[in-house]
């Protein structure tokens, strides 16, 4: 766990970075956020904001001056900011490639210039592309489907070279499909979970892209939590003596030398699959709870995305050898809690 230290989280008012200012604040840190509020909401960080341990800086990760104010005293950043959705980097990835890439560098950059130790970053599933091999291992990966995986695998690249040229400790961490609390369910680059619960609430139909067969790792929000506290506060010198044992297990694998800066990337998921069909039918009959005429949602099919991966399911074997992570939320009960989220803030106007 990070306890009191001060911590630079980007991307703070959106879902995961939000969810991870709140988090910290609980464990008596300083918590900054430097966010743009490109995708952010300010409602985000409503409870956040009454908390006099945390400094919202509203700034763009592509202005270097921007990250060095804010990562000014930190010990660690925690880097959340970036353009998500495969389509939105279809549509336009120009913008998604300078955010995702070009405010990644600058971001690590300036933690660089500030004497930051450590740099964990918001990776993505999507880096493994076109592999078909199943489960997902970090250190195999295909060829990337989309400008949104392009711009994570160069981070990863990026972030391996800052370590070696410069000696900040760079981790990585693959998030696998996150869902929860406060992910925005509107507009047309929302991700899957939110979008389905929000339309069932709405008695509106579910739209498949695909047969429903394709599968995915949904990770609840507490898992990622947990990964990134981990990555960011495991001491270096036992990671480096778990990295000798994993490696030196899977023998294909160069084994990093222990004078090496870490520079780590780790699958951040459950391990299990579910496929698109499932989830929607899993999340009517939780939402039917509250009103049983949901359960009568029509689910309807149509032609699959370009440069979606048809299955994805992590390999957590890595993450729990070298970092200790035990994911402890299943898709069932992290479902539960983001339909119960949902349901009560389209209801009851509570805002959490
Ligand atoms: N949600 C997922 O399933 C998932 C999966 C894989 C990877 N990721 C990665 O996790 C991170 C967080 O994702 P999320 O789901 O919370 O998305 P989100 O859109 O809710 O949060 C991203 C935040 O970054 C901010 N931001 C964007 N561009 C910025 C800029 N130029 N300067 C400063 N702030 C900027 C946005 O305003 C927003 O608050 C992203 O890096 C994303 O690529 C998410």
């Amino acid at each position: 766990m990070i306890e009191n230290s001060k911590v630079l989280v980007t991307g703070g008012a959106g879902f995961i970075g939000s969810n991870l200012v709140d988090r910290l604040l609980a464990q008596n840190n300083q918590v900054v956020c430097l966010d743009n509020f490109s995708t952010g909401k300010l409602e985000n960080l409503e409870k956040a904001l009454k908390n006099p341990e945390f400094i919202l800086i509203e700034g763009d990760i592509r202005n270097y001056d921007d990250c060095r104010k804010a990562v000014v005293g930190c010990t660690c950043v925690l880097h959340q900011a970036a353009l998500g959705s495969v389509p939105r980097s279809i549509a336009d990835p120009v913008t998604s490639t300078d955010v995702n890439i070009g405010g990644f560098v600058k971001m690590m950059f300036a933690a660089k210039d500030e004497g930051v130790g450590r740099f964990v970053y918001a990776s993505s599933s999507s880096v493994y592309g076109d592999h078909s091999g199943l489960p997902k291992v970090e250190h195999q990966i295909g060829k990337a489907l989309s400008p949104y995986a392009v711009t994570k695998y160069a981070d990863e690249l990026l972030a391996a070279n800052f370590s070696a040229m410069y000696g900040i400790e760079t981790v990585g961490l693959r998030y696998f499909n996150v869902f929860g609390p406060r992910q925005d369910p509107s507009g047309s680059y929302a991700a899957v979970v939110p979008k389905f619960i929000n339309s069932i609430i709405n008695h509106e139909n579910l739209h498949v892209f695909g047969d429903g067969t394709f599968s995915r790792d949904f990770t609840y929000i507490e898992n990622v939590l947990q990964a990134i506290q981990l990555a960011a506060s495991t001491p270096s010198s036992i990671i480096k003596e778990r990295q000798q044992a994993y490696y030196k297990r899977n023998q294909e694998l160069r084994v990093p030398g222990i004078s090496e800066t870490i520079a780590e990337v780790f699958n951040t998921a459950v391990g299990q699959y579910t496929s698109i069909a499932e989830l929607a039918d899993t999340l009517k009959r939780i939402l039917a709870r509250f009103d049983h005429t949901l359960a009568r949602v029509d689910v309807t099919y149509g032609p699959a995305r370009p440069g979606d991966v048809p299955h994805s399911m992590a390999s957590c074997e890595k993450s729990q050898a070298i970092l200790g992570y035990k994911p402890t939320h299943t898709i069932s009960q992290g479902l539960e809690e983001t339909c119960n989220w949902h349901w009560q803030r389209a209801h009851l106007n509570v805002r959490q």
